[in-house]
């Protein structure tokens, strides 16, 4: 296979994305593209082949956001203004089951880091986050992710990756 990731396009195939969780099918079959085209709230990128270009594999989703200073374990805060702190939002990310388990979703995070540096360099912005699934948090840990304090104990955990961080480790 020979793995292409590009914005999301109205003719993309998504009624058959199947990741097995039902509001990340959803929202790729019925709002992704509207929130992107129509609303221009969030942009979605889509992994497909080449041999098969418009069938979505994977997806990720991508909108600016803001999260109060307090929420953020205080040594990665010190230093700076009381202020809600700007980032991006990894809003959604879900490979299709059949392909699963195959590096797709390390190719989509990539994706979505150099996505988020290059954001970054023009428009101020802290961190990444990401409300990930309890049973994801060791696949985002992975990459350099940590929970912000004071989450729920159920549900998504909110975590951040700090973008200072990211690019000092893809440097090396
Ligand atoms: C999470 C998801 C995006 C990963 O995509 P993927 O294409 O299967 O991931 P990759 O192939 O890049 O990575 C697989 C690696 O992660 C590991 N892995 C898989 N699930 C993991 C988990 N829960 N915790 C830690 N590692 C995990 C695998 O063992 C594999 O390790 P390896 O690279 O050492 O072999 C995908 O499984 C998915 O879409 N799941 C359903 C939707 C979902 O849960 N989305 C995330 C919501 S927070």
């Amino acid at each position: 296979m020979a793995i292409v990731i590009r914005r999301l396009e109205e003719r993309d195939e998504v009624a058959n994305f199947d990741c097995g969780d039902e509001p990340l099918n959803n929202y790729l079959r019925r709002h992704a593209w509207s929130n992107q085209e129509k609303s221009s709230i969030g942009v979605s990128f889509v992994a497909v082949d080449e041999g098969a270009p418009r069938a979505v594999l994977g997806y990720f989703t991508l909108a600016m956001a803001s999260v109060p200073r307090d929420s953020f374990p205080k040594k990665y805060v010190r230093g700076l203004p009381p202020y809600d702190l700007p980032l991006i939002l990894l809003a959604r990310l879900a490979v299709d089951r059949r392909f699963a388990g195959r590096g797709l979703g390390h190719a989509l995070i990539s994706e979505a880091f150099h996505i988020s540096l290059r954001a970054a360099d023009e428009v101020g912005c802290r961190c990444i986050i990401r409300d990930a699934y309890r049973e994801r948090m060791s696949w985002y840990a992975r990459y350099g992710f940590v929970p912000i304090e004071g989450a729920a104990e159920s549900g998504p955990q909110r975590m951040f990756l700090d973008l200072r961080t990211l690019r000092a480790a893809l440097r090396h």
